[in-house]
């Protein structure tokens, strides 16, 4: 006789940002119906939205988040963006409400999106909200997976007035190197680890992009994919807490955004080496030829 399957519920959150939108595509490209939670159901493609389950609400809301994940095996979570005036307490809030839902539900298995410079824990600026959020999930006790994730290709979309004027501002100096990472690779291993099973315990996977970027490179490359002249420049701490300060940012967010470059650049070595695990396709002249240059 046949025994009837029940198939894992799996939840996915910001099924609209750049992460959970891939990770949204390959679970139903895998025949599986996730759970979506996320603000506006009306936000999705109309051919996807009849091939998920949706939650409506607020991954601040702690209610939201335990209805949503009631019953389910595994989860993919993100801390979405916080607007709140402290960057690192918002994100603390979210970790908080994700670690009760794997408490309450107890869901077998968590991936989390994080970031290289989390293994910090402080000193990291908006990261150390991110850290936060790890050691809540770890205190679980259930199979959580954090991927430290490098520097989003997808920044550079807010940089497009300068660049625009052939300027790529920054507040690292411009011979750094350091991982940069197409999101949709990330979707793609947060997709394969909540599909596969057979993995347990805290586990720690970064996701480096295919090569470390200084910020004098990654000007190279969009000036040859933009066919324009592109530079990199410096800019000095204080004047970048000026300019954020005058559109509006809380001093928490100013210290959330400048605190992440000011404890990663100097003497910090990542805790995972890049290697063939880390190492993910998509370089930024694919990138930016795709989603870049019909911009200019
Ligand atoms: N940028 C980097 O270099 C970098 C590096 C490492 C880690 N990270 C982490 O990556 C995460 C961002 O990922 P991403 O770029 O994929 O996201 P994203 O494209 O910025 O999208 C944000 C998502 O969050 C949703 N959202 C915002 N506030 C929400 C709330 N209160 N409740 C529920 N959903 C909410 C948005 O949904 P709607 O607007 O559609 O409602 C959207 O789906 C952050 O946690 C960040 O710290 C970023």
């Amino acid at each position: 006789m046949a025994h009837e399957h029940t198939p894992d519920k799996i939840v996915v959150t910001t099924p609209t940002g750049n992460v959970g939108s891939r990770v949204l595509r390959l679970l139903l490209r895998a025949g599986v119906r996730p759970t979506l939670l996320l603000r506006d159901p009306d936000r999705l493609d109309p051919a996807v939205r009849e091939r998920v389950d949706t939650v409506r609400g607020d991954q601040g809301d702690v209610d939201t988040v335990l209805r949503a994940t009631r019953g389910a095996d595994r989860l993919f979570w993100v801390d979405p963006p916080t607007t709140g005036d402290d960057p690192i307490t918002g994100h603390a809030r979210m970790g908080a409400n994700a670690a009760r839902a794997v408490e309450e539900n107890g869901i077998g298995h968590t991936v989390f999106l994080s970031s290289v410079g989390a293994e910090k824990r402080h000193g990291a600026g908006e990261i150390d909200g991110l850290a936060r959020t790890e050691r809540a999930l770890d205190a679980t006790g259930a199979n959580v997976l954090h991927l430290r994730c490098g520097y989003f290709f997808t920044n550079l979309l807010m940089e497009l007035d300068s660049l625009r004027e052939g300027v790529l501002p920054t507040l690292w100096p411009l011979d750094f190197a350091m991982p940069w990472v197409d999101p949709r690779d990330i979707g793609e291993v947060a997709a394969a680890r909540l599909l596969a099973g057979g993995w347990s315990g805290r586990q720690v996977q970064a996701v480096h992009g295919p090569e470390d970027l200084s910020f004098s490179r990654v000007a190279e490359v969009l000036g040859s994919v933009l066919g324009r002249e592109v530079r990199a420049d410096r800019v000095p701490d204080d004047d970048v807490r000026a300019g954020l300060r005058s559109v509006g940012l809380s001093a928490g967010q100013v210290e959330g955004v400048v605190g992440m470059a000011a404890g990663l650049r100097e003497g910090f070595v990542p805790e995972q080496e890049r290697d063939v695990l880390t190492t993910t396709p998509t370089t930024l002249a694919a990138w930016a030829h795709t989603h870049l240059r019909p911009l200019f």
